[in-house]
């Protein structure tokens, strides 16, 4: 298939072919991240922005790496060593860009839907690295990726998805992008983090952790977004981690070979333990290196699409 999209805002709207196409490009730029020379000239005179006004490791660290591997131009904004804090708007500020004549801007913001906003507003491609609680969709496409690469499968698994689900992008992102696979999508948290109507998403919802990672395939465990309210969601962290954190005995319950994940950055001992996070089964490391690849991938079809 052929490209034609300009930005990448969400994972809803996009179809299920375009989702694996992306991964499947994805696939194809994984190994130049194993080379001992780490670089190709797909996107030389390419100019890639990233506009973050939260802060980042994973996401803006990876489409930085994914770009210069792939030999565009860098260039990095926070918001707080950037006009932000004089007062500028988001739109003078996608304008100003504009004129330097960027050919892709990421943007991390807490407003939902500002990707959005600024794809209206530049020729530029715009992919969102994440917009408020709304969505992230390069965090889910990268978690797909995995599944896909240590599963060999999306679909007939059971994937459960715990803890602060109402706060977080990257769930529901996620959920958006299962919904194109038959997988048996579980959520599971307090009541007060589960979203109203979660069920029309086409997933379950379980309050009961024991019985939610039951013959799980896939366990991905959310951090509290404390940056958007989320403890005051809860009683306290010491009750939330009793309760809600992954340990080692919830693993017994699980399939065999169940895969651990986590976007993070982890709370260790909040949302899951040292020993199941650096364990095993945890893929949490791969799905920070499968993020380059996704990205360049992204990269790639969003500067190459065919208009
Ligand atoms: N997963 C994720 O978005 O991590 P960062 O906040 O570090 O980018």
């Amino acid at each position: 298939m052929d490209w034609i999209r300009k930005d990448l805002l969400g994972i809803k709207g996009l179809s299920k072919e375009e989702i694996l196409f992306i991964l499947e490009t994805a696939e194809s730029f994984k190994e130049i991240s194993l080379r001992e020379i780490k670089k190709v000239p797909t996107l030389r005179g390419k100019t890639i922005i990233t506009l973050f006004y939260e802060p980042s490791t994973r996401t803006r660290t990876s489409f930085e790496i994914a770009a210069k591997r792939l030999s565009a131009d860098t260039i990095n904004i926070s918001a707080s060593t950037s006009s932000y804090v004089k007062g500028e708007t988001l739109k003078d500020t996608a304008k100003n860009l504009e004129s330097m004549k960027p050919d892709v801007i990421v943007i991390r913001h807490s407003m939902p839907g500002a990707p959005h906003m600024l794809a209206g507003l530049v020729d530029s491609s715009v992919v969102n690295g994440g917009d408020g609680a709304h969505e992230h969709p390069t965090q889910a496409l990268l978690d797909l990726f995995t599944i896909k690469e240590k599963k060999g499968r999306v679909d007939g698994l059971k994937i459960v998805i715990i803890g602060d689900i109402i706060h977080s992008r990257v769930a529901r992102s996620n959920i958006l992008a299962l919904r194109h696979f038959d997988t048996d999508v579980v959520c599971c948290g307090p009541p007060t983090m589960i979203p109203p109507k979660l069920e029309e998403l086409g997933v379950r919802v379980e309050y009961n952790m024991n019985r939610a990672v039951e013959d799980a395939d896939v366990i991905m465990m959310l951090r509290i977004q404390k940056e958007r309210g989320g403890v005051s969601y809860i009683p306290s962290i010491r009750e939330y981690s009793t309760i809600y954190g992954l340990k080692a005995t919830h693993l017994e319950r699980a399939k065999k070979d169940v895969i651990i994940m986590h976007p993070g950055p982890i709370n260790r001992g909040v949302e899951i333990t040292d020993e199941v996070a650096d364990g095993p089964y945890s893929v949490i490391l791969d799905q920070v290196e499968n993020g380059v690849a996704v990205r360049m991938g992204i990269l790639y079809l969003l500067t190459g699409r065919v208009s």
